[in-house]
Protein backbone atom coordinates (compact mmCIF):
# COMPACT_ATOMS: atom_id res chain seq x y z
CA UNK A 1 0.00 0.00 0.00
CA UNK A 2 0.97 3.76 -0.91
CA UNK A 3 -0.11 5.45 2.26
CA UNK A 4 0.95 3.86 5.19
CA UNK A 5 -1.43 3.54 8.16
CA UNK A 6 1.45 4.72 10.69
CA UNK A 7 -0.45 7.59 11.97
CA UNK A 8 -2.62 8.35 15.22
CA UNK A 9 -6.02 8.71 15.61
CA UNK A 10 -7.91 10.45 18.04
CA UNK A 11 -10.96 8.01 18.34
CA UNK A 12 -12.42 4.71 17.21
CA UNK A 13 -13.41 4.74 13.10
CA UNK A 14 -16.62 3.33 12.60
CA UNK A 15 -17.42 2.33 9.20
CA UNK A 16 -21.39 3.07 8.34
CA UNK A 17 -22.84 1.89 4.71
CA UNK A 18 -25.22 -0.51 3.22
CA UNK A 19 -24.72 -4.21 3.44
CA UNK A 20 -22.48 -5.60 0.72
CA UNK A 21 -20.15 -2.12 1.03
CA UNK A 22 -17.39 -3.91 2.34
CA UNK A 23 -17.36 -2.72 5.91
CA UNK A 24 -15.84 -5.86 7.56
CA UNK A 25 -13.48 -6.40 4.40
CA UNK A 26 -12.24 -3.10 4.58
CA UNK A 27 -12.82 -2.44 8.72
CA UNK A 28 -10.05 -5.59 8.71
CA UNK A 29 -7.49 -4.36 6.28
CA UNK A 30 -7.64 -0.82 7.98
CA UNK A 31 -6.91 -1.93 11.09
CA UNK A 32 -4.25 -4.16 9.81
CA UNK A 33 -2.72 -1.15 8.04
CA UNK A 34 -3.36 1.34 11.46
CA UNK A 35 -2.13 -1.42 13.66
CA UNK A 36 -5.31 -1.27 16.11
CA UNK A 37 -7.73 -3.77 17.45
CA UNK A 38 -10.79 -4.35 14.75
CA UNK A 39 -14.10 -5.23 15.79
CA UNK A 40 -17.94 -6.29 13.99
CA UNK A 41 -20.69 -4.89 16.05
CA UNK A 42 -22.86 -7.52 14.23
CA UNK A 43 -20.53 -10.54 15.83
CA UNK A 44 -20.44 -8.85 19.32
CA UNK A 45 -24.47 -8.70 19.22
CA UNK A 46 -24.51 -11.89 18.22
CA UNK A 47 -22.23 -12.91 21.10
CA UNK A 48 -24.05 -11.07 23.64
CA UNK A 49 -27.39 -12.40 22.20
CA UNK A 50 -26.06 -15.81 21.90
CA UNK A 51 -27.95 -16.28 18.80
CA UNK A 52 -27.61 -15.05 15.13
CA UNK A 53 -28.91 -11.88 14.05
CA UNK A 54 -31.60 -13.37 11.83
CA UNK A 55 -32.93 -15.27 15.00
CA UNK A 56 -32.98 -12.00 16.74
CA UNK A 57 -35.28 -10.65 14.25
CA UNK A 58 -37.27 -13.70 13.53
CA UNK A 59 -37.24 -14.07 17.56
CA UNK A 60 -38.15 -10.45 19.08
CA UNK A 61 -38.26 -8.17 15.80
CA UNK A 62 -36.37 -5.17 14.29
CA UNK A 63 -37.20 -2.88 17.22
CA UNK A 64 -35.44 -5.14 19.81
CA UNK A 65 -32.85 -5.59 17.66
CA UNK A 66 -31.98 -1.87 16.90
CA UNK A 67 -32.15 -1.42 20.63
CA UNK A 68 -29.24 -3.96 21.26
CA UNK A 69 -27.11 -2.97 18.61
CA UNK A 70 -27.55 0.83 19.77
CA UNK A 71 -26.15 -0.33 23.47
CA UNK A 72 -23.28 -2.60 21.96
CA UNK A 73 -22.44 0.27 19.70
CA UNK A 74 -22.26 2.72 22.67
CA UNK A 75 -20.51 0.24 24.54
CA UNK A 76 -17.57 -0.76 21.82
CA UNK A 77 -17.41 3.09 21.45
CA UNK A 78 -16.22 3.51 25.47
CA UNK A 79 -12.94 1.05 24.31
CA UNK A 80 -9.58 2.25 23.26
CA UNK A 81 -9.38 3.76 19.89
CA UNK A 82 -10.14 0.93 17.51
CA UNK A 83 -11.93 -0.13 13.91
CA UNK A 84 -15.50 -0.58 14.61
CA UNK A 85 -17.50 -1.93 11.28
CA UNK A 86 -21.18 -1.65 12.13
CA UNK A 87 -24.37 -2.94 10.71
CA UNK A 88 -25.66 -1.49 7.29
CA UNK A 89 -28.89 -0.41 9.72
CA UNK A 90 -26.97 1.29 12.91
CA UNK A 91 -26.23 4.91 11.80
CA UNK A 92 -30.01 4.85 10.89
CA UNK A 93 -31.24 5.35 14.27
CA UNK A 94 -31.21 8.63 15.43
CA UNK A 95 -29.41 7.56 18.79
CA UNK A 96 -26.74 5.20 17.42
CA UNK A 97 -25.50 7.59 14.72
CA UNK A 98 -25.42 10.35 17.48
CA UNK A 99 -23.22 8.25 19.64
CA UNK A 100 -21.09 7.43 16.60
CA UNK A 101 -21.08 11.28 15.44
CA UNK A 102 -19.49 12.17 19.45
CA UNK A 103 -17.36 9.73 20.26
CA UNK A 104 -15.77 8.36 16.34
CA UNK A 105 -14.78 9.13 13.63
CA UNK A 106 -17.59 7.72 11.14
CA UNK A 107 -16.67 6.40 7.21
CA UNK A 108 -19.06 6.17 4.99
CA UNK A 109 -18.15 3.42 2.35
CA UNK A 110 -19.91 4.16 -0.57
CA UNK A 111 -21.48 1.86 -3.43
CA UNK A 112 -23.40 1.58 -6.56
CA UNK A 113 -25.99 -0.45 -6.45
CA UNK A 114 -24.77 -3.09 -9.24
CA UNK A 115 -22.11 -3.50 -6.24
CA UNK A 116 -24.38 -4.04 -3.92
CA UNK A 117 -26.32 -6.60 -5.72
CA UNK A 118 -23.26 -8.44 -6.99
CA UNK A 119 -21.81 -8.81 -3.33
CA UNK A 120 -24.91 -9.76 -1.63
CA UNK A 121 -25.80 -12.12 -4.09
CA UNK A 122 -23.44 -14.74 -2.62
CA UNK A 123 -24.76 -14.50 0.39
CA UNK A 124 -28.22 -15.61 2.59
CA UNK A 125 -27.91 -14.74 5.97
CA UNK A 126 -29.03 -11.16 6.36
CA UNK A 127 -33.18 -10.75 7.72
CA UNK A 128 -34.09 -7.75 5.20
CA UNK A 129 -32.95 -9.52 2.09
CA UNK A 130 -34.67 -12.41 2.53
CA UNK A 131 -38.01 -11.94 1.33
CA UNK A 132 -37.59 -9.79 -2.38
CA UNK A 133 -34.95 -9.81 -4.94
CA UNK A 134 -32.18 -7.66 -3.85
CA UNK A 135 -31.93 -5.18 -6.52
CA UNK A 136 -35.13 -3.48 -5.29
CA UNK A 137 -34.72 -4.18 -1.88
CA UNK A 138 -31.40 -2.22 -1.94
CA UNK A 139 -32.43 0.16 -4.46
CA UNK A 140 -34.99 1.45 -1.75
CA UNK A 141 -32.52 1.64 0.87
CA UNK A 142 -29.97 3.44 -1.15
CA UNK A 143 -32.92 6.19 -1.58
CA UNK A 144 -33.53 5.80 2.08
CA UNK A 145 -30.46 5.69 3.50
CA UNK A 146 -27.45 7.37 1.60
CA UNK A 147 -29.07 10.94 2.70
CA UNK A 148 -28.30 10.29 6.33
CA UNK A 149 -25.03 7.79 5.73
CA UNK A 150 -23.95 11.59 4.00
CA UNK A 151 -24.01 13.11 7.00
CA UNK A 152 -21.09 10.35 8.25
CA UNK A 153 -17.43 12.38 8.66
CA UNK A 154 -15.59 11.06 5.84
CA UNK A 155 -17.08 9.15 2.66
CA UNK A 156 -15.00 6.94 0.44
CA UNK A 157 -16.06 5.16 -2.68
CA UNK A 158 -16.30 1.31 -2.35
CA UNK A 159 -15.58 0.16 -6.22
CA UNK A 160 -15.24 -2.91 -7.84
CA UNK A 161 -12.20 -4.60 -7.86
CA UNK A 162 -9.07 -4.07 -5.52
CA UNK A 163 -9.82 -3.82 -1.54
CA UNK A 164 -6.67 -2.62 -0.53
CA UNK A 165 -7.30 0.55 -3.09
CA UNK A 166 -10.27 1.31 -1.51
CA UNK A 167 -8.22 0.66 2.25
CA UNK A 168 -5.97 3.16 0.74
CA UNK A 169 -8.84 5.74 0.03
CA UNK A 170 -10.19 5.09 3.02
CA UNK A 171 -6.61 6.05 4.65
CA UNK A 172 -6.25 8.89 2.81
CA UNK A 173 -9.93 9.89 4.38
CA UNK A 174 -9.53 9.23 7.39
CA UNK A 175 -5.52 11.08 7.49
CA UNK A 176 -7.00 14.49 6.20
CA UNK A 177 -10.27 14.36 8.36
CA UNK A 178 -7.67 14.02 10.79
CA UNK A 179 -5.31 16.91 9.79
CA UNK A 180 -2.45 14.24 9.33
CA UNK A 181 0.11 15.55 6.29
CA UNK A 182 0.18 13.13 4.01
CA UNK A 183 3.48 10.49 4.44
C1 LIG B 1 -28.78 -4.58 8.43
C2 LIG B 1 -27.52 -4.93 8.04
C3 LIG B 1 -26.82 -6.10 8.58
C4 LIG B 1 -27.34 -6.45 9.98
C5 LIG B 1 -28.83 -6.59 9.95
C6 LIG B 1 -29.54 -5.33 9.48
C7 LIG B 1 -29.42 -3.37 7.83
O1 LIG B 1 -25.42 -5.83 8.66
O2 LIG B 1 -26.97 -5.51 10.94
O3 LIG B 1 -29.12 -7.67 9.11
O4 LIG B 1 -30.41 -2.86 8.39
O5 LIG B 1 -28.91 -2.90 6.78
P1 LIG B 1 -24.45 -5.72 7.37
O6 LIG B 1 -24.61 -4.35 6.82
O7 LIG B 1 -23.11 -5.94 7.95
O8 LIG B 1 -24.85 -6.79 6.43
Amino acid sequence: MSINGNFSIPKTVVLVGLMGAGKTCIGKKLAQAMNLPFVDADAEIEKAAGCSIAEIFEEHGETYFRDRERMVIQRLLEDPVQILSTGGGAFMDEGTRTTILEKGISLWLRADLDILVERTSRRTHRPLLRNGNHREILSGLIDERYPIYAKADITTESAEGSADITTEHALQGIRDFCGNPTS
